[in-house]
């Protein structure tokens, strides 16, 4: 091929893909997660007539489906549980008061493919959508692959493709109107999804310039803090969220460098195989290193630092690796890991996390591998909300 043969076969590529994307999001169109009379019930902790007395109040009529099932949906479910009496409740809805920081978590692991992204996303979800605090939980998506963008398929009022990407706001490719500020930006820009109280912060193909932009501007020395951009996004909409999630490239360039700087504290999602526990034993053999940097920019040092075990399957080689692991980490490591299950292949499938689907809606054959894959992923989700808790117990 000759240089114009190469361009057209590249081009070719990226019009292949972009038809099989069209048709896939077509074929996958994200709804909000439904709940039949019994998972209602479960959900809310009240008996089924409970259930039926409070949806009645909230004038919702869970049988006007077409195929007359017994639904309603999560906005649903939540005004159901905001009129629930408050000896039915669990407890009160949160508000985190002032002196409680906005917990920032970034995960990150050099090495590609060991769960980074499932695991913020399905954390994510299971943050805001698990606990009887209902949390307002936000995602930035800082690699430009966007699968977790993907997964939260963000509802765009009005015009399509109006919305900006974290490269957007980081570069700073975007016009204010007069009476807008940085924070109406930002704000606009944690577009909601399919769960009511979780919001994301798209990134688009497009963010894959944003390195380039970076080397750029510090050519031109047109940047003097290079790793405060994601720092000052979050800072504007600090007011708005309890707890932001961050999902990383597996790189180590400027977008990453920024995520560590903001966040608050680090998961480190890593799989028990050798090679990949060799690539991440490198890796934290460089992070003192990064730390210096981040440190030397002003942060303060991060809450907590865990490594969670992920896509993990039980075996006799697993163990003996886990049993090396747990002797030269201890206590970084998680203690639950997030268990290998064809539910969270099924449900990436539907670019959906375990809970953004009920197990009524799961379309997997075995409605108990679901439940199973969930209860674990209720548990690693767990760990991370005690993680949270702790800390703002302290600033009590
Ligand atoms: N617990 C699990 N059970 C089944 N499959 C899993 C599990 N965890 C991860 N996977 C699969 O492993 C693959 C990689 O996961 P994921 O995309 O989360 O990794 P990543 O670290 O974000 O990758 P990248 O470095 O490319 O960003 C995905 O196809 C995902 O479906
Ligand atoms: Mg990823």
């Amino acid at each position: 091929m000759d240089n114009q043969e190469t361009y057209k076969a590249f081009e070719a590529l990226r019009q292949g893909a972009e038809n099989y994307i069209v048709r896939r999001n077509n074929a996958y169109k994200k709804e909000v997660r439904y709940f039949t009379r019994i998972e209602a019930s479960n959900y809310l902790s009240v008996d089924g007539k409970t259930v039926d007395k409070y949806v009645k109040m909230a004038g919702i009529d869970p049988n006007r489906h077409e195929d007359a099932a017994w639904l309603i949906d999560i906005n649903e479910m939540y005004q159901v549980r905001e009129l629930l009496p408050l000896d039915k409740r669990i407890e009160h809805k949160f508000t985190r008061p002032k002196n409680h920081k906005l917990q920032v978590i970034v995960v990150q692991n050099q090495k590609g493919g060991v769960g980074k992204t499932i695991s913020a996303a399905t954390i994510a979800s299971g943050l805001a959508t698990e606990f009887h605090e209902e949390f307002r939980v936000g995602v930035i998506d800082l690699d430009p692959q966007n699968t977790l963008s993907t997964y939260y398929a963000p509802i765009v009022e009005g015009e399509e493709n109006q919305w900006l990407s974290v490269g957007d706001l980081m570069a700073g490719k975007f016009e204010m109107e007069e009476d807008e500020t940085f924070s109406n930006v930002v704000s606009e820009s944690f577009l909601q999804t399919t769960i009511p109280n979780l919001r994301i912060l798209p990134a688009t193909q497009d963010d894959r310039s944003l390195e380039n932009w970076f080397h750029r501007q510090l050519h031109n020395q047109s940047l003097d803090k290079p790793y405060h951009l994601l720092k000052n996004i979050i800072d504007a909409v600090e007011n708005e969220f309890d707890i932001i999630i961050i999902d990383t490239p597996p790189s180590m360039g400027f977008a990453t460098i920024n995520g560590y700087f903001a966040a608050t504290s680090v998961i480190f999602p890593m799989q028990v195989a050798e090679n990949d526990i060799d690539a991440t034993c490198n890796y934290f053999k460089f992070i003192p290193e990064l730390w210096e940097l981040i440190d030397d920019h002003g942060h303060t040092g991060y809450d907590f630092m865990k490594i969670l075990l992920t896509n993990h399957k039980t075996s006799s080689s697993t163990t003996t690796l886990q049993n090396k692991l747990s002797n030269v980490f201890g206590s970084f490591i998680y203690s639950r890991e997030f268990n290998n299950s064809e539910a969270i292949k099924e449900c990436s499938r539907l670019v959906s996390t375990l809970f953004d689907i009920s197990k009524s809606e799961y379309p997997g054959r075995t409605k108990s591998v679901f439940q199973k894959a969930k209860d674990n992923a209720y548990e690693v989700t767990s760990q991370v909300y005690r993680n949270i808790v702790d800390v703002w117990d302290k600033d009590n």
